[in-house]
């Protein structure tokens, strides 16, 4: 561990790795990559005078996609793994549950954007991802899953999350918009469809459960509309989130 180094050190060693990689390309990152580690920035931006070229195409660093992917192609080469079990877990216990199939997809894909793309208002980014592909209640619930997991229902048996506490604080308040979200929401005719999101949002990992994707194969080929000609390669409006998905680090 180069603990004598800076973090600005690490990161210049790693940009060398990677170039090396990369036969001399320059790999360029986005903003939000840069924000995240709280810095206004775009690194080596556009290397201008470096006589280097920037990395465009396909990225030799990530696993290779097929040509015309499908969502389970995501799944397994570019969604962080570890947390697909968290999705697994929430679905098979909406199936267990007994909830109809398209419920169980959402529950499937309710964090989708937690682990496959962006976390900030992630019940929002995932909604939009899937959109165009599920039913129109599967991408409500998902969006309102956001702002309703804060609230209680006793009604269906549904508590403030005790882990919630510990990850945020006791004295956490939700923003305003949540909060106004949360009013809207509680009105609408698919209330309930997002509220099932939360009570079957699994918490508290089960480590001895080991839930496989195949399981949901099915449900998913009989109610997420896959494009045939892959996700990214389609025509919706949320394509290029795909397109961004599978090709990161694209110079623009
Ligand atoms: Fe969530
Ligand atoms: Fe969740």
């Amino acid at each position: 561990m180069d603990t004598n180094r800076t973090p600005s050190e690490r990161a210049d060693a790693l940009e060398e790795r990677q170039m090396q990689m990369l036969g001399d390309r320059i790999v360029t990152r986005s903003l939000l990559y840069y924000l995240a580690d709280g810095e206004r920035s775009l690194g080596t931006g556009f290397a201008v005078g470096s006589g280097k070229r920037l990395l465009m195409g396909e990225d030799p660093r990530l696993p290779a996609m097929p040509e015309k992917p499908t969502l389970l192609d995501f799944f397994a080469l570019r969604f962080a793994p570890g947390p697909q079990q968290h999705l697994l877990q929430s679905a098979n216990l909406a199936q267990k549950n007994g909830l109809p199939e398209k419920m169980v997809l959402a529950c499937l894909l309710h964090d989708i954007a937690v682990c496959g793309f962006i976390r900030s208002d992630h019940g929002y980014w995932g909604a939009q991802l899937v959109e165009p592909y599920v039913d129109e209640e599967v991408s409500w619930a998902i969006r309102m899953h956001q702002c309703l997991r804060f609230f209680p229902d006793e009604s269906v048996g549904y508590g403030y999350p005790d882990n919630y506490v510990r990850m945020f604080g006791p004295d956490y308040k939700p923003e305003p918009y949540i909060v106004a979200e949360y009013e809207r929401a509680r009105k609408h005719r698919w209330y309930m469809s997002a509220r099932m999101i939360c009570v079957n949002d699994l918490y508290s990992f089960d480590p001895d459960t080991v839930v496989k994707m195949e399981q949901f194969a099915d449900i998913i080929g009989r109610h997420f509309r896959q494009p045939k000609e892959g996700l990214g390669n389609d025509n919706t409006p949320t394509s290029h989130m795909w397109r961004t998905l599978r090709r990161p680090c694209n110079a623009l």
